[in-house]
C-alpha cells in the first residue's frame, strides 16, 4: 500500500516534529523512513494509520513534517542512518545515498546539548542550571517554529532510559514542579522531565516513547490540562509487552490459570547496552511487569529479565515461557520466540503517534488521550491493559470522527 504522501484532504500547514534522541537508532530508522516513503520507495507496512478504518481520519501526510531536534552526542543523520542500516542490515546504503540531500537539510535543525546529560538522583552538576536549560528548551522550539512557519510542533522523546529520580510530593502540582526548577533539584528532575515541562509550556503535543518519567506526573499534567493539550502514556509497546497483551485474555477466557510467566529479552543495541546498567532498567521493568496481574486479576509468578547481547544489534530476542494449569489441575506449558528489530517496530508506531496527536490538537482536544493505550505499555489514566479492547479505543474514537463510519474493522472481519 503506497503512502499518502502529501495532506490528505486539506492543505494544513506544516507540522513540526522535534525529536529528542534525534542521532539515536530509532530516531534514524523514522527519518529514513518518511523520506522513503516521501518518494515512494517502500509500503506503509508497520504504520495502523495507514489501514481503514484510521486512515479515514484527516491526517497530515507524510510532506507535511518538518523534522529537527537534539542529542546529546554530535554526528551527522547520513552517518548514524549508515550505521543503523549496516548493523541490522534494515535498509540499504544505497537508500542512504538517495536521500543524503533531505538528510543533509534536516541536519541544519538538529542540535548538539550535551548539557542534557545529568543523571537524576546520582549527580549534582554544578554548572547545570536547569531554569536556564529549560528556557535554552523553549527558545530552541520557538525558533524552529519561526523558522518553517509551523503550526504546530509534536515533541517525541526518543532519548536512553534514564535513572528514575526520587519520588517526591512536589511532582504532584505544576508550583511543585516549577519550585523543584527554581531550587535547581537535579537530584528530583530527569532531563525528561524537563524535556516534558518545556514542550507544554510552548504549547506542543508531547509524545513519550521512553521508560522515562515525565507526562505520568500529576504536576506536569495540570499543565498540559492548562494549555488545553492532549497527552499519552509512556514507553511504546512494540514486541514482547505487545504479544504478552494479546495473549494473556486468552488463558483468562479459558479458565486456564497461569502459574509462571517468565521472559527473557536480548538486545544489542543502544538501547541494549544503556538497559545493561541495573539502575536504568528500573522502569522499563517496571512497565513490562504491570501488565499481567492487571489483564488476570491475580498475580502469577513472573520474571522479566533485560540482557544486554552485543551480536544481536537491533535485533531482539524475547523468549517467554508460560507454565498454565487445565482440567484436573494438569500443568501444561507454551513457549514462544519473538525475534524483532526494535527499531523497525518502534518507527511506524511513533509516526502513528505523532499523527494521531497533531490530529487531537487540531481539534483542540486536550487531557488523557486513552484512545493510544493500545500504543503504550504504560497507557495514562487507562486501567485496561489486554491489547484488544485497548484497540478498541482507537476504532471508537475513529469512528466519533469519521462523518461517514465504515464498519469497524472487527465487524468487517466477522461478514
Ligand atoms: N525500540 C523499541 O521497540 C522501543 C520500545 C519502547 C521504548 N523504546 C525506548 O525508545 C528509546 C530510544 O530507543 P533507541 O533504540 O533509539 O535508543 P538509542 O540508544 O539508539 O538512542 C537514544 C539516543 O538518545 C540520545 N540521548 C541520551 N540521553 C539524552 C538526553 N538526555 N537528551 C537528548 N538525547 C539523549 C543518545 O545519544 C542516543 O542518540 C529508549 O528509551 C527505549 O527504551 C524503544
Amino acid at each position: 500500500m503506497a503512502v499518502n504522501t502529501t495532506a490528505h484532504k486539506t492543505n494544513y500547514n506544516k507540522t513540526g516534529v522535534w525529536i529528542l534522541g534525534a542521532r539515536g537508532d530509532i530516531a534514524s530508522t523514522l527519518i529514513i523512513g518518511v523520506e522513503a516513503l516521501k518518494r515512494g520507495q517502500v509500503s506503509s507496512s508497520g504504520m495502523t494509520t495507514e489501514i481503514p478504518p484510521t486512515s479515514d481520519l484527516d491526517m497530515i501526510g507524510m510532506d507535511d513534517l518538518v523534522i529537527g531536534g537534539l542529542d546529546i552526542v554530535e554526528s551527522n543523520l547520513v552517518e548514524s542512518a549508515r550505521t543503523v542500516g549496516q548493523r541490522s542490515g534494515t535498509f540499504s546504503s544505497d537508500l542512504v545515498k538517495l536521500i543524503t540531500p533531505e538528510l543533509n537539510i534536516i541536519d541544519q535543525d538538529i542540535i548538539c546539548e550535551p548539557e542534557a546529560s545529568w543523571e537524576a538522583g546520582i549527580s549534582q552538576d554544578n554548572s547545570l542550571n536547569i531554569n536556564s536549560f529549560i528556557n535554552k528548551l523553549r527558545k530552541n522550539l520557538q525558533k524552529f517554529s519561526e523558522k518553517h512557519q509551523l503550526k504546530h510542533t509534536v515533541v517525541v522523546n526518543l532519548t536512553s532510559s534514564e535513572q528514575l529520580p526520587g519520588d517526591s510530593v512536589s511532582h504532584d502540582t505544576l508550583e511543585g514542579i516549577e519550585q523543584l526548577i527554581m531550587d535547581n533539584r537535579q537530584d528530583l528532575l530527569s532531563p525528561s522531565i524537563c524535556y516534558t515541562y518545556a514542550a507544554f509550556q510552548e504549547g506542543c503535543s508531547y509524545i513519550n516513547f521512553t521508560p522515562n518519567p515525565g507526562i505520568d506526573l500529576k504536576g506536569l499534567q495540570q499543565l498540559a490540562e492548562q494549555k488545553n493539550l492532549p497527552f499519552y502514556g509512556n514507553d511504546g509497546k512494540t514486541g514482547e509487552t505487545l504479544v504478552k497483551t494479546a495473549l494473556a485474555p486468552m488463558f483468562l477466557y479459558r479458565n486456564l490459570k497461569i502459574l509462571s510467566w517468565e521472559g527473557v529479552n536480548m538486545l544489542g543495541n543502544g538501547d541494549g547496552q544503556t538497559l545493561n546498567d541495573p539502575n536504568c532498567k528500573v522502569a522499563k521493568l517496571r512497565n513490562k511487569a504491570n501488565v499481567l496481574d492487571s489483564i488476570l486479576g491475580y498475580s502469577p509468578h513472573a520474571g522479566i529479565d533485560i540482557n544486554y547481547v552485543p551480536s544481536l544489534g537491533d535485533w531482539k530476542t524475547a523468549w517467554d515461557l508460560i507454565h498454565f494449569q487445565g482440567f484436573l489441575d494438569v500443568k501444561m506449558s507454551m513457549q514462544f520466540t519473538w525475534q524483532g528489530c526494535d527499531s523497525i517496530l518502534a518507527a511506524p508506531l511513533v509516526l502513528d503517534m505523532i499523527r494521531l496527536s497533531e490530529f487531537a490538537a487540531r481539534h483542540g482536544e486536550s487531557g488523557p488521550m486513552k484512545h493510544l493505550a493500545a500504543f503504550f505499555k504504560n497507557p495514562l489514566d487507562c486501567e485496561e491493559m489486554a491489547l484488544h479492547p485497548q484497540f478498541q479505543r482507537l476504532l471508537d474514537y475513529v469512528q466519533a470522527h469519521q462523518k461517514n463510519p465504515r464498519p469497524m474493522l472487527a465487524d468487517s472481519c466477522c461478514q
